[in-house]
């Protein structure tokens, strides 16, 4: 049964990361189908079922664990910004990758680079995991410079089978699996190589439950 409560995770300076709220469906589906988020997600846009099934995929992983593509919310208004997180890339089950997904009217404030970084300083840190990768389409530019704000290094270019979105309906799923393969770019960061704003002795985050 999934758990809606909304449960603070990370804060940052001007974020709480944390797990989804009901409330919070109806904003996470209006930015799954803004066509500036979707285009490098599917390039359709998400049916709010689907929407709503990938906020309750999320919170069923943080519950069991304690990672997620979970909520990123402002914390001088209470808004509701889009998802950050980690968790096991479906097409590379053994790897744990950091990924974000603003609503379009939230971009270019910085707020995707300072959740990732917490995320990460929560993976190398509390999780205490050797590497988190981060993959994105190779023209999506936005995403690979949020890579490059947080320190990560170019890995390697591969086609894989991305379903864009971890679905939990299988008919969907299959859908998505048989869209041909896209070009992706990979990149991982190591702890050794992670940016002084992550292993900074003044931790820009803290764990909160
Ligand atoms: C990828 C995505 C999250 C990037 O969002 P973003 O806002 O560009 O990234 P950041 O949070 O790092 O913000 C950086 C920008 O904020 C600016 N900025 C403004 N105030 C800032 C502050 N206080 N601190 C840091 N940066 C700030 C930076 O200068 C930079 O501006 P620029 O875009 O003009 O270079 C967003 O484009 C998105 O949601 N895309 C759709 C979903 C997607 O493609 N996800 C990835 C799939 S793999």
């Amino acid at each position: 049964m999934t758990r809606w409560d909304g449960t603070p995770v990370l804060t940052t300076e001007r974020l709480v990361l944390r797990t989804f709220r009901l409330d919070d469906l109806s904003h996470y589906a209006a930015l799954n189908a803004q066509p500036e988020v979707f285009r490098y997600l599917g390039g359709e846009p998400m049916r709010r079922q689907d929407s709503d099934d990938i906020a309750a995929w999320a919170n069923d992983v943080y519950a069991r664990e304690r990672m997620g593509l979970l909520a990123v919310e402002r914390r001088s208004d209470g808004r509701f910004l889009g998802m950050c997180g980690l968790h096991h890339q479906s097409s590379m089950p053994d790897d744990v990758e950091v990924a974000w997904r603003l609503a379009f009217e939230h971009w270019g404030n910085g707020y995707a680079t300072e959740a990732a970084t917490a995320w990460l300083d929560y993976g190398f840190g509390e999780l205490e995991l050797p590497e988190v990768i981060s993959m994105t389409d190779a023209d999506n530019d936005r995403s690979l410079a949020v890579m490059r704000r947080l320190g990560m290094r170019f890995n390697r270019e591969q086609q894989i089978e991305d379903e864009g979105l971890r679905r939990r309906d299988l008919r969907d799923h299959r859908r998505r699996m048989a869209r041909p393969p896209r070009e992706l770019a990979h990149a991982a960061v190591s702890p050794s190589r992670r940016p002084r704003s992550i292993s900074s002795p003044r931790r820009r985050s803290s764990i909160r439950s």
